[in-house]
């Protein structure tokens, strides 16, 4: 049997990181980790509870209530969270929740209690995580690092449809300003800002149909576990 690496899928926001991290889990039967879905959950909770996390004291209370947990769906074929045993995969997707996420992501104590998760969830390998600072914080050592970006255009584009279908009040000029929001903060915030591995390798998917970036991601697998 082939060997089990890790693999990390970072990047920009809306930018196709999830689908290429199921496609691959599905094709080389490893589990798939959603990091962001965790830094939504987080800032669900704090929604819900009125958490001001701009105090700290309150942030670590909060986080002490918070159990996140994975369950595979065997009827979507991929992996969905719970947050204190609701699955909320389908809620933290709101426009609400992505206003606010990543001035949560940026606050120390939740990516302390984020990332901790996340090296215990890749211990046994066989795992494809994407999100924002896997391969740089998370996971320095994994045998394989993806950078992805497409064109914002796209990217929007993208996002707006996904949207759209669940709220069709949605505009495509409130999608546009909350990637770039996010973008501008994650890029910039103190703790473990996005940027690219110096071993990433990087893939634009602008002008690639699913099943071409996934072919392309496979070789870079070949390569590693040959
Ligand atoms: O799907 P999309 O790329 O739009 O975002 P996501 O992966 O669901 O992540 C939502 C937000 O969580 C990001 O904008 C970041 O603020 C934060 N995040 C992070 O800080 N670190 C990660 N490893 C993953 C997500």
């Amino acid at each position: 049997m082939a060997k089990k690496i890790i693999i990390t899928i970072d990047g920009w926001s809306s930018c196709g990181k999830s689908t290429l991290a199921r496609q691959l889990a599905r094709e080389l039967g490893y589990v798939y980790v959603d990091s962001g879905a965790m830094y939504r959950a987080i800032t669900l909770y704090f929604l819900r509870n009125h958490i001001d996390w701009t105090d700290q004291k309150q942030v670590k209370e909060a986080l002490e209530q918070i159990v996140l947990d994975f369950h595979f769906n065997t009827k979507t074929e991929t992996s969905e969270i719970f947050l204190n045993d609701e699955n909320v995969e389908y809620v933290i997707r709101d426009l609400v929740v992505a206003e606010k996420v990543s001035d949560v992501a940026a606050i120390k104590e939740v990516r302390e209690f984020a990332v901790a998760q996340q090296q215990a969830l890749g211990k046994k390998k066989g795992i494809v995580m994407d999100g924002r600072d896997i391969g740089t914080v998370v996971f320095p050592n994994a045998e394989l690092k993806i950078f992805m970006t497409a064109d914002n255009a796209v990217r929007v584009e993208r996002r707006f449809r996904e949207l759209f279908e669940k709220n069709p009040n949605i505009t495509i000029e409130e999608v546009k300003n909350n990637l770039e929001m996010r973008d501008y903060i994650d890029s910039h915030r103190e703790v473990s800002p996005l940027r690219q591995a110096d071993d990433a390798l990087v893939l634009d998917n602008t002008n690639l149909t699913p099943e071409q970036q996934l072919q392309k991601a496979l070789a870079w697998v070949g390569e590693r576990v040959a």
